[in-house]
Formats: C-alpha cells, structure tokens, sequence
C-alpha cells in the first residue's frame, strides 16, 4: 500500500546528493508495504519545484534520478522534500499517475498522499469548470489543483496552514499528506485523517521538553468560495519542545513518515500525528494546528514525543535470503516475546497488562466477536473454540469485510475483538468505528504500537512479535493465536474446572519455541517436497478437521499468495458435501492428522480420499505408526490440542516459501498484494 515519506532539514546543510539519498532511502524503508510506482519532490535551482517519478521499483527511481542533468553537489542549509510510493487505487500504475502529484505545470503546489477522497468527481468537476486542465487518473491530483484555486481566490493571503486547513475541509474520504509549495519556500504541511502519519525529530541537543503544543486559532476560516476573507489570528505560541536554552535557532531534522519503519535509522525520537492534525515545519519549528477547533474536540492539547522501541536491525534481513524466510525462522523467538512477563509459567497463571481492569466486563459478555482480514481472521478461527470451551460465552468470528457488508446488530453488552498485525487494515478500523458508536467494548490485538486499531480500541494487546515485513504474514500469525490463547486463559482464570486445562495449555506453551525448533529442522525435507513433489502441481488441497480447520486457511492463503498457485482450505467435514468431487489420482492433496479427539474422524477422511485414489501427504505427530508406512508424511511434535495448529502452520509456512522460490516469484512482494491494506 502507499507509503509517504518526507525530509526537512534546517541549519543543517546537505547537498542535493543527501537530500535525494534520504528521501529515496525513506522510500526504500517503505518498500515492504506493496507498491507500484514511486516519486519524489525536492527544490530546483532558480525557486522551483523538481518532480522525479518512475514506474516500479525505487531502485528504478534512483536511477532515473542519477540520469537527471542536476547539479548534485549543490549544497541547501534549509530544504523540504517529500517522497512517495504508490500502490494504484485510481488509474493504472504510470508514471503520470504517480506521487507528487500537482497543480499545474510549474508545479507551484505538490502533494503526496495515501488513502482514498471519495468526492474528489465533484471537485475535479468544480476545478474543469473552471478551467483546470486534469494530466492524472489519480483523486490526489484535485488536491494539488484545489490547494492552487483556494490560494489564488484568496488573493494569495492565506499562509500556507490555513490553506491547507480550507482545503482539506472540502474533502471527504480518508488521507495522510504533505504538501509543499513554491509560494512557501522551506515549509511543508502534513495532515492526516484516517491514514497514519508521523514526525520524527533529530536534533542535536535533547529537546527541552517531550511534547508539542496544539496551537489553538481563532474559528473564522477562509472558505473555498472565498466569502470569508478574514486571515485568522493565529495564536502562535512557540512550541515548546524546540525552544533552545540560549533562544538562538538550532539545527534540527525532521523526518515524516506513514510508518516508524523509514524513521528509526534516523531518530527514535516521533510524535504520532491525531487525524483532522495540521503539522506546519518551517524555520526549524513544528507547529500542530486543529482542523477545526470546536467544543467537541476533545483530543489532548498536546502531542507526546516518543521514544520508538524497534531497532534498524530488526527490520533488517540480516544472514535470510528473504524477510519472509527470516520471519518463518524468527518464531521460536517471536512466540517468546509474545509471551514474556505474561505468562508465569510455575504458578500457570497469564497475566495481559493490557486487559487490567476490563477482564469483569469481558466475562460478563453476551458474545464475543472477533473481526479481522486475511491470515489474522485465521488466528481468530484457531482460537474461537478454546474461548468457547474456556469460557461458556458464545464466540464468532467475521470478516471485517462481509461485517461490514452486513451491518450487523451489535449491543453494548457484546465484546469485540479486532485483530490486525498493523492495526491499520481499513475494513477492519471501521468496523472498530461502527461497533465503538455501537457501545460494544472494543478489544485490540495489534503488533503495532501506536497504530489506530491500538490507539482507538478500549483496551487489548500488543503482540510484541517485532516488525514483520514480508506481505505473506508468519510470525504475526503465531503470535496473535498466543495472544488470543492467552486471553481466553486470562478471562477463565478464576474458574476452578478448567484449572486442569489452563494448566496443560500452559506447559504447552512453555514447550512451544522447541517444537517449533524442532519443525523448523525438518526445512531441508520440506524443500525437497516441494522440489520433487509439488512445484508442477496446478492445484493443491488442504484438509483438516476441528482445530486444524484453520491450520488449512492459513496453509491455503500462504501458498496461494507467494507461489500463485490455486490452493484451498478444506474443512474435511465437509468434504462429502462437495469437494470429494474433485479428488483422484492426479489431485495435490495435504492432510493435516495430528493427534486430537477429532483424529478418528480425519482417519475416514483419509479413508474417503485414498478410496478415490488421492495419495494426500500427512502432517502427523512424530511416531505415529498408523500412517508412517503407509503414506508420506511431515511429522511435527505432538502438543495440546488447541496449539497444535502453531505447530503444524510451521511446515505449510516453509512449504509455502520453498514453492515461491521455485516458481521465481518476489516472495517478499507478491504481484497484486500489500501488506497494509488501508483503503476498503
Ligand atoms: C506495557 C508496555 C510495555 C511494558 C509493560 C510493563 C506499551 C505499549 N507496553 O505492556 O512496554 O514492558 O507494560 O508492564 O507501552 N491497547 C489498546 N488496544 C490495543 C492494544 C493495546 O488499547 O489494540 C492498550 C492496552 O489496553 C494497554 C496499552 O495499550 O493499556 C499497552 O498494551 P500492551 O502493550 O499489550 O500492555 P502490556 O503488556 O502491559
Ligand atoms: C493484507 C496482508 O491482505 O492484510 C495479509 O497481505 C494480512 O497478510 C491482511 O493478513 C490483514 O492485515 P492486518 O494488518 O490487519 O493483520
């Protein structure tokens, strides 16, 4: 999906050479989120603004950038430049189509942005009439075009956060932007509304302190129309974070970014902006201005500078051919960190630092659901029947696109649970949104501090996996089913009849990084499966019964997404109800048969396969002698019954990657996918 990046510096010299260098770097930190273009802006010679875009990936974009006739050496103590990289929603991937996008052919306003205007038909139709000239497919370009018609009908008065600040009031959707300007030199503005944006901060000397004041101005907008002609009176007070001791300017870098992932080389410093947030950078300050400054509002009068916990290694591939590979081999540790100081694992007892206080309101529940996308439905499906056995509350799982679809009733007795490794898939944000205003106590599940899933819910959990960068979701998955087994263990915890239970899931968990070690040991037979037995295959077949039935999804999704070839999960209770149609001896089929209560029954469907020829692969538990002479297998550790699916998605995972290798595909980048989807 899109990724903005942006750099400021000031007082700071850096030559064209570094500015270009950052920016495309920037992008390149982005890269993992899915993208098929990219752009940049930076200042020219003579007052104006460079647009640089290509198609495909940055690394053409550098080039493109090195053919460029520009004085690369020529150095800028204060410079603004943005960068983008785009994933099409409106028009095809092209070059035109690509961010910045702009207002005219001097290219007086540039603007990169992520997420969706819904009404930007009637705007473009507004601006045709009066007489601009479209070049793009894209809804972005009728904000550039918009910026330059409020600018020029208000007689070129307005500064440039107030421009902005009329301009986005006109749309309707959901954004991040920067703008840049060559009416403003050195300024840029960056606002967000449903698209995450943040700021880091770098400066040489600590920051007199850690948060930016919202600045409040008075209410009398300009308009588009241009009734109101007033220049607000803005009341700037000097944040205060940036104030030097001696009161002289000091140089100061800012790096504004869609995600922490393109800001942590540069500073760990960052402040998360609010939607309908304003950010102004010009002479080294940052100011943070509201869109509409009503009695509503009732956002924090300031803003907080963090200190981001991920390092650079961590999102780096380090001795791994692929993201993908590393995060596959991660897990032994990631299931860790999940777990660290929440699990005691002597006194069997979880303690979720983020559900303290709301675990009487959970068990009181009528239901639970859980809405989510894609592999982190899958963790919800996993875990659904050991909330229901735990716990007695009825539990559902949707998608949170068919819920939405739906518009199902939803009370404020009901519990919902959104899961989500970013915390920014939009169909799942608004689904949040629609059971919030319903009054449902909304619970997260996120790998991404600071994201909106995060900051939006109640309460909930962070998964602690560690940024995962590969679009086909590994670790993520482990660990959002550990986080959710742990909450079901959580909200039984005062139950005396499932002491026993809780107690054996628990000492699984406690085994859970060596069996998955031990999976993990098996990669080299693995490849050879794949090698030898089912890179040509056309289709292949996932069958599975029970708790396994999600272990079937996932395995399915994973080869579909990375080899590109057909695969589907199978529920092997319903395999008379159709799909036994489709096997004989030519169809690829994998049965997933560890040791649980539902083994006699996955033993028929077994029965029901091999009658019609299929000769399916089995993943078994080591040992078991009823299928080791007779059928290939992959063997896992046997575990508790309901983490026996982290165990055996282990192996598809691997599966999965190897098939994607053979088949020459990007693994970390499949055509046509993203890993954060943030449109609906
Ligand atoms: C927290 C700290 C962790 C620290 C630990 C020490 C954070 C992010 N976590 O972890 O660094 O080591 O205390 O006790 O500072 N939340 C939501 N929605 C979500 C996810 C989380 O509202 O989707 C809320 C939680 O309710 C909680 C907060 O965010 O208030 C932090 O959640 P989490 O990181 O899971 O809490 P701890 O494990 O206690
Ligand atoms: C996308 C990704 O489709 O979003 C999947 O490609 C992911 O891997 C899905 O499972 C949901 O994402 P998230 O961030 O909400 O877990």
């Amino acid at each position: 999906m899109c990724g903005i990046f942006g750099y400021c510096n000031f007082l700071c010299e850096k030559s064209r050479r570094e500015v270009c260098d950052t920016l495309l770097n920037g992008l390149s930190r982005l890269e993992y989120r899915g993208y098929d273009s990219a752009g940049f802006a930076v200042d020219g010679d003579i007052e104006d603004t460079l647009i640089i875009k290509q198609v495909g990936k940055v690394a053409a974009l550098r080039k493109l950038t090195d053919d460029q006739p520009l004085d690369f050496s020529k150095p800028f103590i204060s410079h603004c430049g943005m960068a983008h990289t785009r994933w099409a929603t409106h028009g095809q991937p092209s070059q035109i189509n690509s961010h910045p996008q702009r207002s005219d052919d001097k290219n007086e306003f540039v603007v990169v942005h992520n997420g969706i205007i819904t009404n930007y038909k009637e705007i473009k139709l507004l601006l045709e009439k009066k007489g601009y000239v479209f070049e793009s497919d894209t809804d972005t370009e009728c904000v550039a075009k918009l910026t330059k018609y409020v600018f020029e009908s208000h007689n070129k008065e307005l500064n440039f956060t107030e421009l902005v600040k009329t301009v986005v009031k006109e749309l309707e959707g959901s954004y991040a932007f920067i703008f840049k300007s060559t009416h403003f030199p050195n300024e840029i503005v960056a606002t967000r509304r449903g698209s995450p944006l943040l700021i880091g901060v770098k400066t040489q000397k600590k920051l007199k302190v850690d948060f930016v004041d919202v600045e409040s101005s008075d209410n009398s907008f300009a308009t588009v129309e241009g009734q109101d002609m007033s220049r607000p009176a803005l009341n700037r007070s000097q944040s205060r974070a940036f104030l030097s001791e001696d009161g002289l300017p000091q140089p100061i870098e800012y790096f504004l970014a869609s995600d922490a992932s393109a800001i942590v080389e540069h500073t760990k410093r960052v402040l998360y902006l609010e939607d309908d947030d304003i950010a102004h950078i010009a002479d080294g300050e940052l100011h943070i201005h509201r869109v509409r400054r009503s009695k509503e509002d009732n956002t924090a009068p300031t803003r907080s500078i963090q200190t981001l916990e991920i390092e650079l290694a961590e999102i780096m591939k380090g001795s791994f051919d692929h993201f993908m590979q590393k995060e596959i081999y991660e897990q032994p540790e990631s299931v860790v960190n999940t777990m660290r100081g929440r699990v005691n694992f002597e006194n069997h007892e979880v303690t979720l630092g983020g559900l303290r206080g709301f675990t009487h309101i959970i068990r009181r529940a009528r239901r639970i659901i859980f809405v989510a996308c894609g592999t982190s439905y899958h963790s919800c499906l996993a875990t659904r029947s050991i909330f229901e056995e735990l716990n007695q509350i009825g539990t559902q799982a949707e998608l949170a696109s068919d819920f939405l679809d739906r518009e199902p009733p939803i009370f404020r007795d009901d519990v919902c649970v959104f899961v989500s490794q970013s915390g920014e898939t939009a169909d799942t944000i608004l689904a949040m949104r629609y059971c919030l205003e319903r009054g449902a106590l909304c619970v997260g599940v996120t790998n991404t501090v600071g994201s909106s899933i995060s900051r939006e819910t109640h309460c909930g959990v962070h998964i602690n996996a560690g940024p995962e960068i590969g679009v086909a979701s590994t670790k993520a998955y482990t660990s959002q089913y550990i986080a959710l087994v742990m909450m079901a263990i959580q909200l039984a915890q005062d139950s005396k009849s499932s002491q026993k239970r809780r107690e054996e899931i628990i000492d699984g968990l406690y085994r859970l990084p060596s069996d998955i070690k031990e999976v993990l040991a098996i990669d080299a037979k693995l490849q050879q499966l794949a090698v030898e037995q089912l890179a040509q295959e056309k289709s292949l077949l996932i069958l599975g019964r029970g708790y396994q039935n999600a272990t079937c999804l996932e395995g399915a999704l994973k080869i579909k997404e990375i080899s590109y070839i057909h695969s589907e999960g199978i529920f092997a209770g319903e395999l008379k109800h159709g799909p036994l149609a489709l096997i004989d001896e030519t169809m690829a089929v994998i049965l997933v048969m560890t040791q649980d209560k539902y083994y006699p029954k996955v033993q028929s469907a077994l029965q029901q396969v091999s009658a019609r020829s299929g000769n399916p692969i089995v993943i078994c538990n080591t040992g078991d002698e009823n299928l080791k002479n007779h059928h290939r297998t992959i063997e896992v550790p046997k575990t508790s019954d309901c983490l026996q699916g982290l165990v055996n998605i282990i192996p598809l995972q691997l599966l999965s990657y190897h098939l994607a290798i053979l088949k020459g595909v990007d693994v970390d980048f499949p055509r046509n996918l993203a890993k954060s989807v943030t449109v609906e």
